[in-house]
């Protein structure tokens, strides 16, 4: 048994990013540093992103440090952060000097946990990064009012789930600094690229100071910019495909609660799926099974990965960790992700995606 639609490619051939493309030709703006596609691109992440300011850069993460940057981190400062998270995440907090410190994360979502966060006491902590992953959206509402009680800021990594809401407000915009990512793979693509959304003035002020070197020194291009704008005004539609082609393949794959536990949705909420998650629950205790799996699932046309490494293993040199984490660790040992391009595929696509995973499944089993 294989999936015989696809090839799923990405990015799409869309012919309104070529007219993008065009358009930038024509009026010369590829070759300027700055112009109406960078402006046009701020104003559009504005509205979508209901925020007041917009640093364009050059990937999600220097994205990621500029929001510590802008949040003022400095050295010897604390930055709370996942066991489980993008590795980019732990290094931007070391590249600004603080100390990363490790809290577990909710392992049905992928994300930090509030309670062990609401738990947490330390004077030194400045900061949080709070990651939405692999379809999985942060608790945001009670992460929000624990920090402004501790007088901690927020940065919001929305990477994987641009146009994702929770409580009908976009994702990257409830924390202080909101994180966005357009490279190669993600929803909305430039190739490279980034930007940093944030409400106040004041953090917007520091990062634009800290990356303007006699010139902007994280640059995202006209070009990048250009084929970006078409992309976003189709993110709405784009999400709502692969959103029911997740609900088609968690409905197929519900016999298999057993060996595999899909990513949890949340109350009021709509994620974006850049990745689809599943913790393989056998590789929790032996993380050889994840492998065979991945390795039979991709030779059937699953375009299927392992997912982070997590940071349980790292020195305490490096990082404070808060209790066992022991969620993170199963996650880091368990954790498998299906690729977005094969959610907007047609519906055929899914159901052979869940066929496959269903008989890879009950086989590895036997
Ligand atoms: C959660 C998260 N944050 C940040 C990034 C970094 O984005 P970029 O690849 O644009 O540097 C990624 C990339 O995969 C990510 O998944």
């Amino acid at each position: 048994m294989r999936v015989t639609e696809g090839p799923f490619e990405w990015p799409l051939a869309d012919e309104e990013v070529r007219a993008a493309l065009d358009a930038a030709f024509l009026d010369g703006s590829w070759g300027r540093y700055h112009g109406p596609h960078g402006e046009g691109l701020c104003d559009d992440l504005k509205k979508q992103f209901a925020c007041e300011h917009v640093l364009l850069c050059a990937s999600g993460t220097i994205g990621v440090e500029l929001a510590l940057r802008g949040c003022g981190v400095e050295a010897g400062d604390e930055v709370v952060l996942a066991g489980y998270d993008f590795p980019g995440n732990f290094r931007a907090i070391e590249a600004v000097g603080a100390r990363p410190v490790l809290v577990d994360v909710e392992p049905e979502r992928w994300c930090l946990c509030s309670q062990d966060l609401s738990a947490l006491r330390r004077d030194r902590v400045k900061a949080v990064i709070v990651s939405h992953l692999h379809g999985g959206l942060a608790d945001m509402p009670t992460i929000m009012s624990i920090a402004r009680q501790r007088g901690w800021l927020v940065v919001e990594d929305a990477c994987q789930q641009p146009g994702a809401t929770i409580e009908n407000k976009p994702v990257g915009s409830w924390g202080d600094v909101g994180v966005l990512s357009f490279g190669g793979s993600k929803l909305l693509t430039a190739g490279r690229g980034g930007a940093v959304l944030s409400h106040d003035g004041h953090f917007h002020q520091r990062m634009k100071v800290y990356a303007e070197r006699g010139n902007w020194a994280f640059p995202l291009s006209e070009l990048q910019a250009a084929v970006l704008r078409p992309q976003l005004a189709k993110l709405e539609d784009r999400n709502s495909v692969r959103a029911e082609n997740v609900a088609t393949i968690l409905e197929a794959c519900q016999g298999l609660e057993q060996w595999l536990r899909p990513v949890a949705s949340r109350e009021n909420s709509w994620p974006a799926y850049y990745k689809l998650a599943w913790s393989l629950l056998p590789a929790e205790s032996d993380p050889s099974i994840r492998e065979q799996l991945i390795a039979r699932l991709k030779d059937a046309g699953v375009p299927i990965d392992a997912g982070f490494r997590g940071f349980t293993r790292r020195s305490q040199r490096r990082c404070e960790q808060v209790g066992a984490i022991e969620g993170s660790k199963k996650l880091s040992q368990s954790t498998l992700l299906l690729h977005h391009p094969v959610l907007l595929a047609n519906k055929r696509a899914a159901q052979q995606i869940s066929q496959v995973l269903d008989h890879e499944v009950r086989s590895l089993a036997h």
